[in-house]
């Protein structure tokens, strides 16, 4: 059993916990993810490691509520614990001095980007962060991100907070304003469709754009099969050959239809246990 040493909610429908796991923490670097099992009939759920502290043996996870799992982890407190958690999984981001560095993040991503951002930056790269959220309420980490950047923009789809609009409104203007070219490399993460885009936009500007994909996993292992995915036209498993990817070849239709395979299953699943729960 890992104890939850802090169970927070930053942002609307998103918590964060603070989990004491000194074995991953040791470990896990940017881009890393660990798989949950909350107990013993529970789904086994990956999650991005946000942040980490190796003397105190903790890492950092925030947590979106969008179906059964999560709304049921949502529910925990500090002082509870989960009964497994798997890692660190995942192929770490690949972080050098690239020179300057686009990160471009929306909704959750926030916390998948925000280990990735501070080691680029500790690497020396300018960083410009580019981030996005529904609203004002849904915003997170903000001033963590502006801390590491060189130039920061944000936007809500709202015009709540922020600038109004999305993050490829942003991304486009500041590539039609430059006159040499605006990064070396672009870190682009958050819903597929913002994934999708961005990386259709930085492809016609021949910017190499890595994206962090979020396919359904089960083991972790590459055994199972479940977060296939097709980059360049070759098979990949995002578990163990990912999660990035260069978002270039990404077949992204592909991925949205996987991700909805079992949309009807997973909504009949948080129907249940709502109504469970509220019995
Ligand atoms: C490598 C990786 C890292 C991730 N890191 C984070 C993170 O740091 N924070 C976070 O909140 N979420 C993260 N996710 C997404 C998270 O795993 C899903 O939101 C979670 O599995 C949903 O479980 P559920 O039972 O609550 O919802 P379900 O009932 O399984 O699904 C409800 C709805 O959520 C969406 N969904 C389901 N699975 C995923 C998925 N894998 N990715 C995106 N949407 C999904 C679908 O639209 C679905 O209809 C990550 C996913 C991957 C693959
Ligand atoms: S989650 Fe099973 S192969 Fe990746």
């Amino acid at each position: 059993m890992f104890k939850i040493l802090g169970k927070t909610e930053p942002a609307t429908n998103i918590n964060k916990f603070i989990i004491e796991v000194p074995e991953i923490a040791k470990k896990v670097l940017p881009g890393q993810f660990v798989i949950l099992r909350l107990h013993e009939k529970g789904e086994r759920i990956p999650i991005t490691i946000a942040d980490k502290d190796k003397e105190k043996g903790t890492i950092t996870l925030f947590v979106q509520e969008v179906g059964k799992t999560t709304t049921e982890m949502g529910r925990l407190k500090t002082g509870d614990a989960i009964l497994d958690v798997v890692g660190p999984l995942g192929v770490p981001s690949h972080i050098e001095n690239f020179g300057t560095v686009l990160c471009v993040a929306g909704g959750v991503g926030v916390a998948v980007m925000y280990p990735i951002a501070k080691a680029l930056k500790e690497k020396n790269n300018k960083v410009i962060s580019v981030l996005g959220a529904r609203s004002k309420s849904f915003v997170i980490l903000e001033n963590e991100i502006k801390n590491i950047s060189d130039e920061f923009y944000l936007t809500t789809d709202d015009g709540s907070y922020g600038q109004k609009g999305f993050v490829s409104d942003v991304l486009k203007n500041l590539l039609a304003t430059c006159h040499s070219p605006l990064a070396n490399i672009v870190f682009a993460i958050g819903p597929v469709p913002m994934m999708k885009v961005v990386s259709e936009i930085t492809k016609q500007h021949n910017l190499k754009t890595i994206v962090s994909l979020n396919p359904v996993m089960v083991d972790g292992t590459g055994m199972c099969g479940a977060c296939r995915v097709s980059i360049g036209g070759v098979t990949k498993f995002a578990c163990v050959d990912g999660p990035d990817f260069d978002g270039h070849l990404v077949n992204w239709n592909e991925l949205t239809c996987r991700l909805s395979l079992f949309k009807q299953k997973e909504k009949e699943s948080l129907d249940y246990y709502c109504k469970l729960k509220s019995a």
